[in-house]
């Protein structure tokens, strides 16, 4: 146990339950290719196993979306920071979000993604913390939902931009929030 953080999801439970929506996914998709869209940063560590466990014909495009900057609150404010490099019409586009807290960044980006006419569009989150939500989102599927914590680990990240190497997603003690600052 470390005297730093409490660990909410290990490493093994995010590795079953990743395998298992693989699985689905590559069901629900059969006989056709799949646009996997990772929302940077958060999700990169998802998406790189999400898509090991998807056996399909698969490409991966990169959108970049910020809304809390430096801060733990959201600003409120949705910045596009990297746009995809080909047309998705007629795709069958998954986004991938590491969390949905207001629900304000995916909101914003299913909306900018539907405008370009996919053939299908669908978003898969790793966590989901509904308790925060601000606007109605549209969520195939959620593997863990969350208290009202600041989690890091997995992918996201904390104060500095520090702890996305965390093979688990932990909620921080407060009194170590500020002990990777830069
Ligand atoms: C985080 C997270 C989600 C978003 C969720 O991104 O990765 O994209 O906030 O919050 P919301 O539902 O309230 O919009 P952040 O802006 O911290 O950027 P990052 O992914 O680069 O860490």
């Amino acid at each position: 146990m470390n005297a730093e953080y409490d660990v909410l999801v290990s490493a093994p439970e995010i590795s079953e339950k990743i395998r298992k929506l693989g699985e689905e996914l590559t069901e629900l998709y059969a006989g056709e290719e799949v646009v996997v869209i990772p929302l940077l940063r958060g999700a990169f560590m998802f998406a790189a196993d999400l898509i090991r466990a998807m056996n399909l014909p698969v490409r991966v495009e990169f959108l970049g979306a910020a809304s809390y900057g430096e801060e733990t609150v959201s600003s409120g404010e949705v910045r596009l920071t990297l746009d995809t490099s080909f047309p998705l019409h007629d795709k069958n586009v998954l986004i991938v979000e590491d969390i949905v807290d207001t629900g304000l960044t995916l909101a914003y980006i299913q909306k900018l993604l539907q405008s370009r006419n996919p053939r299908s569009i669908r978003s898969v989150v790793l966590l989901d913390k509904p308790s925060r939500r601000t606007v109605e989102v549209d969520l195939h599927r959620t593997l863990f939902t969350i208290p009202d914590k600041f989690v890091v680990g997995y992918g996201l990240d904390g104060p500095g931009g520090f702890w996305r190497n965390l093979p688990d997603i932990v909620a921080l003690r407060e009194e170590t929030e500020n002990t990777h600052s830069e």
